[in-house]
């Protein structure tokens, strides 16, 4: 993946930096990213709108992974940000990120995190539902204050890796139904508003998909009802917001396309509809998470205890686990690896590389092809940048990993390692009299 590769000592290296120096420098577990390889992604992405001459806003997606200094890199490559909260909204504004660029989105906002938007005068909030409309009045009324919305819907169409379908109505939590009049009814409540302004739809139809049909069909499915919209309410959508999604491979039975592909699939609805009805060509817009800094994440362990179970399998423990990287134990996601400190030694034996925490599906992959670990070597799992940290828990009260992000041969921590000083940081003992004490 990216900029890795092999020293002269046999060592896995990533963005030009030895990863066992590094283990050496900040411990394990060590999430490293390859910054090159994120910004090569956020540039096929921008430069495949720029190709075509469509304006459009890249959203990093940032709940894959937020932390300030990936907000700053996002920053410097002209990206636009995607926040799901007043927690990731925070990390924003301690990164001083543009808050223009900050796109608001989730389920159940709260008033208070809506607040805490207009205070920050962010770029747009995706609406979701009819009482985040009535707060959003309410608080831009009572403030006399703008604000930017974009509507979200639910295009009926379901997708995940391999395969996508269509339903006239899909059973989902987030958003307004295109198909029953619910994304109707918000607009009618919205599109005069004195304060509100309305700059289109939005949609996220699932997340690492392979399928280009199904990104086309949201788009078809969004510009019919802006054309509709046209129609009914002479209401015209600068924007089209088209979420994200984009998958990326963890192994090799993933199958993903050029993230440009995708794009260009949207951009080809979008420009031939816009023609064939002519309505003014939208921004579009697009909010990558996973496929921005999944590959470009690589967590490092330091291998312990080992134990057979004869004619069955061999189980390597890590220092890690399920606290760092849920994702095995939650949606059996699959990864790979390698013995980063002797990447030359031949793949001696198939092994499961288990975690260290107190639970039997602790395991982070089933079937690794490696070489045959002994204590105290460091083992790389590819591909976990997305969705790992961000998901991270202090389960057992496991410091959650250091973060290290290398380019160039260098080397910068960005993430310290929790203490266990951080792990109590909340904990209140309990308050005792003197006489219960004693
Ligand atoms: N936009 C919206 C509105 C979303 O809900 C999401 C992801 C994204 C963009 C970014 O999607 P991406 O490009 O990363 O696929 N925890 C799960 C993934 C949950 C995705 C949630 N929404 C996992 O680890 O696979």
């Amino acid at each position: 993946y990216g900029t890795q590769s092999v020293n002269n000592l046999g060592h896995l290296t990533i963005g030009g930096v030895d990863t066992v120096d590094l283990t050496h420098m900040y411990g394990t577990p060590l999430l490293v990213y390859d910054i090159a390889l994120f910004k090569e992604r956020a540039t096929a992405f921008k430069e495949t709108f720029a190709k075509a001459g469509i304006k459009a806003q890249v959203a990093y997606a940032s709940k894959a992974f937020s932390s300030i200094a990936i907000y700053e890199v996002a920053k410097e490559m002209g990206l636009s940000l995607d926040v799901v909260s007043g927690g990731e909204l925070y990390t924003a504004a301690a990164a001083d990120f543009p808050r223009e660029k900050i796109h608001f989105h989730g389920n159940n906002k709260s008033y208070t995190e809506l607040q805490f938007a207009f205070d920050e005068k962010i770029g747009c909030i995706v609406v979701d539902n009819f009482l985040e409309i009535e707060m959003l009045k309410e608080i831009s009324e009572s403030r006399k204050e703008k604000m930017n919305v974009l509507l979200r819907v639910t295009p009926g169409v379901e997708a995940s890796t391999h395969d996508y379908i269509t339903t006239g109505q899909e059973d989902s939590k987030f958003g307004f139904d295109l198909k029953n009049g619910q994304a109707d009814d918000a607009v009618l409540k919205l599109y005069n508003h004195p304060y509100i302004t309305v700059l289109g739809m939005h949609c996220h139809i699932g997340s690492q998909i392979f399928e280009t049909d199904a990104f086309r069909f949201a788009a078809e499915a969004l510009m019919e009802k802006m054309i509709e919209w046209r129609e009914k309410f002479k209401f015209i959508c600068p924007v089209l917001n088209l979420g994200g999604g984009f998958g990326i491979r963890y192994t090799e039975e993933d199958k993903p396309l050029h993230p440009s592909a995708y794009v260009e699939e949207m951009e080809d609805v979008v420009l031939s509809m816009t023609r064939k009805h002519n309505y003014p060509m939208p921004e579009i817009w697009i909010e990558p998470g996973r496929s921005l800094v999944g590959d470009a994440g690589t967590t490092l362990y330091t291998t312990g205890s080992s134990k057979e179970v004869p004619g069955v399998r061999t189980y390597v423990a890590v220092d890690g686990g399920m606290s760092d990287n849920i994702r095995p134990a939650l949606y059996e996601a699959k990864y790979t690896a390698a013995t980063a400190n002797r990447m030359l030694d031949p793949h001696a034996d198939i092994v499961t590389i288990a975690g260290k925490c107190c639970e039997s599906g602790d395991k982070l992959i089933e079937d690794a092809y490696i070489a045959e670990p002994a204590e105290g070597d460091i083992i790389a799992v590819f591909c976990t940048g997305a969705y790992t940290y961000s998901m991270a828990s202090n389960y057992n009260r496991l410091p959650k990993p250091a973060i290290v992000f290398c380019e160039n041969g260098q080397h910068q921590l960005v993430v310290r390692r929790e203490t266990y000083e951080d792990i109590i940081r909340l904990d209140i003992p309990l308050q005792r009299t003197e006489q219960e004490i004693s």
